[in-house]
C-alpha cells in the first residue's frame, strides 16, 4: 500500500465549526492532512485547536501573520470565521493561489459571489461547504427524486428549520450571529441554508422567485429576521414554502424537509425532541385506491442507502473534506460544491432579504454565462 500524500493546510478561524466539526474530519484520516497553522484573533481558541491538531501546527492572530510565516508550505485553507469575514478571506487565499473549503454561506450576497469567481478566474478554487451533499442520504435520495418511475414530476415541497438562538449564543447577547451586519441577514443565511440548498441538490432545479414574510425580534439587530416563512417557484416548476425560526423557546435545533412527487414522497421529519430525522421514502407501487391504502409502504431509507453506498461514511463533514483534499492534489476542481454550484443558494438568500425589506415577490438573480 502507497503511503498518503499529507495536504499542508491551516484554519482561518478556531471557533466551534472548525474546531468540532473540520478537526473531527481531519482525525478520520490523519495521514492524509498536515495542519501547519491556525489563525485567530482568540488566541485561546486558536491555542486549544493547535493543541488538538499536533505539535507542528503553529498559532497566528492574523491571516496575514500565517501566510507571512508558512504560506510557501501551504497548500489550502479551511475558512469558519463569521460571515462578514468570508469574502475577503477567501479573496485574500485566491489572491495568492491557495484553494480554500469556505464554510457556508459562501458569501453573505452575490455581489461578493461575484467578486469571488471572478477572483476564481485566475486559477485557485472554493469548494462551498454545504456539508449536507455528502451525505449518503442525501445522494440516495437524488437518484430516488430525480427517477421518474419511483418520484415521477416533483410538485411541491414543505421545509421548515428552527433553533432557539438562546441556546446557540449560550448568554453572549454580543454575538456576531445577532448583527445583521455581520451574519449578512438571521435565521435564513445562518441555517435555512442547508435545506435550501440540499432541496436544490436532490432536485436539480434552482429557485427562480420568492415571496417572504418575516420578524424582526430581539435579540437580533440590524435588519437581521428572527423568523421567516415564505413561498418558492423553482426552475422545474417545483413550488413550495420554507417556515424557519430562531425564536421558539422549547425546540431543538430540527430540520424537516418533505417533498411530494407526482409518483413518490420523502419525508425527512424532525423527531421531537432531536435533531434533523430519519428520511422516509415512499413511491407510488402499491397503488392507492383504498382509504387504508394511503398509510402503506412508507419506509426509512436508511438499509437501502446502506446497500448502496457501503463505503461512504455517515460522517459528511469527513467526506466532504476528503473529497476537497482529492481536488487540491489532483489540480482538478471538485466535483461537488464549486462556488457556480452554489450561486443559486445565495441568490435565492439574496431574494429573501429583497423580498422580506420589500413586501413583494422577488426574482432570484441568475448566474450570468
Ligand atoms: N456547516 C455547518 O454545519 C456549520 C455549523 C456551524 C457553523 N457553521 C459556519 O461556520 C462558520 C463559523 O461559525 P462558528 O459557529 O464556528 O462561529 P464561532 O463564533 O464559534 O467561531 C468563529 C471564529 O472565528 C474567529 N475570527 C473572528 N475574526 C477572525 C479573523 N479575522 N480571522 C480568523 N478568525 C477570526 C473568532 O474569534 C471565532 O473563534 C460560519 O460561517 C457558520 O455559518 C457551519
Amino acid at each position: 500500500m502507497t503511503t498518503p500524500t499529507p495536504l499542508n493546510i491551516a484554519f482561518i478561524g478556531a471557533g466551534g465549526i472548525n474546531y468540532n466539526a473540520h478537526c473531527a474530519a481531519v482525525e478520520t484520516f490523519p495521514e492524509g492532512y498536515r495542519v501547519l497553522g491556525v489563525c485567530d484573533p482568540n488566541l485561546e481558541n486558536a491555542q486549544k485547536l493547535a493543541d488538538r491538531m499536533g505539535a507542528q501546527t503553529q498559532v497566528f492572530d492574523s491571516m496575514e501573520a500565517l501566510y507571512e510565516r508558512i504560506g510557501d508550505q501551504l497548500e489550502a485553507v479551511i475558512i469558519g470565521t463569521p460571515h462578514f469575514l468570508h469574502q475577503p478571506g477567501a479573496a485574500y487565499f485566491l489572491e495568492r493561489g491557495i484553494p480554500i473549503l469556505l464554510e457556508k454561506p459562501a458569501t453573505c450576497s452575490t455581489d461578493e459571489m461575484d467578486s469571488l469567481l471572478a477572483l476564481e478566474k485566475e486559477g485557485a478554487f472554493i469548494q462551498v461547504a454545504q456539508m449536507q451533499r455528502f451525505d449518503p442520504e442525501a445522494m440516495w435520495l437524488k437518484d430516488f427524486i430525480q427517477d421518474d418511475e419511483k418520484f415521477g414530476m416533483p410538485l411541491t415541497f414543505d421545509m421548515n428549520i428552527w433553533q432557539n438562538i438562546e441556546g446557540y449564543i449560550q448568554g453572549n447577547q454580543n454575538h456576531w450571529i445577532l448583527d445583521g451586519k455581520k451574519a449578512g441577514g438571521g435565521i435564513c443565511i445562518s441555517v435555512a441554508c442547508h435545506p435550501l440548498d440540499l432541496l436544490r441538490y436532490v432536485t436539480g432545479q434552482d429557485f427562480t422567485e420568492v415571496t417572504a414574510i418575516g420578524r424582526f425580534d430581539p435579540p437580533f439587530t440590524n435588519g437581521a429576521e428572527s423568523s421567516c416563512s415564505a413561498l418558492f417557484k423553482m426552475s422545474g416548476g417545483l413550488t413550495g414554502s420554507l417556515h424557519a425560526s430562531y425564536k421558539p423557546t422549547r425546540v431543538p435545533y430540527s430540520q424537516r424537509l418533505v417533498v411530494f412527487g407526482e409518483r413518490g414522497s420523502l419525508y425527512q421529519d424532525a423527531h421531537v425532541g432531536e435533531y434533523g430525522g430519519a428520511y422516509t421514502a415512499v413511491s407510488a407501487d402499491p397503488k392507492i385506491d383504498t382509504f387504508p391504502a394511503m398509510f402503506g409502504g412508507f419506509e426509512p431509507i436508511e438499509d437501502q442507502v446502506r446497500a448502496t453506498y457501503p463505503d461512504l461514511e455517515k460522517n459528511s463533514y469527513a467526506t466532504q473534506l476528503h473529497h476537497f483534499r482529492e481536488a487540491v492534489l489532483s489540480g482538478t476542481r471538485p466535483r461537488q460544491n464549486t462556488l457556480e454550484m452554489n450561486y443559486n443558494t445565495i441568490a435565492v438568500l439574496d431574494a429573501i432579504a429583497a423580498s422580506l425589506a420589500s413586501g413583494k415577490t422577488e426574482k432570484v438573480k441568475r448566474l450570468e454565462a
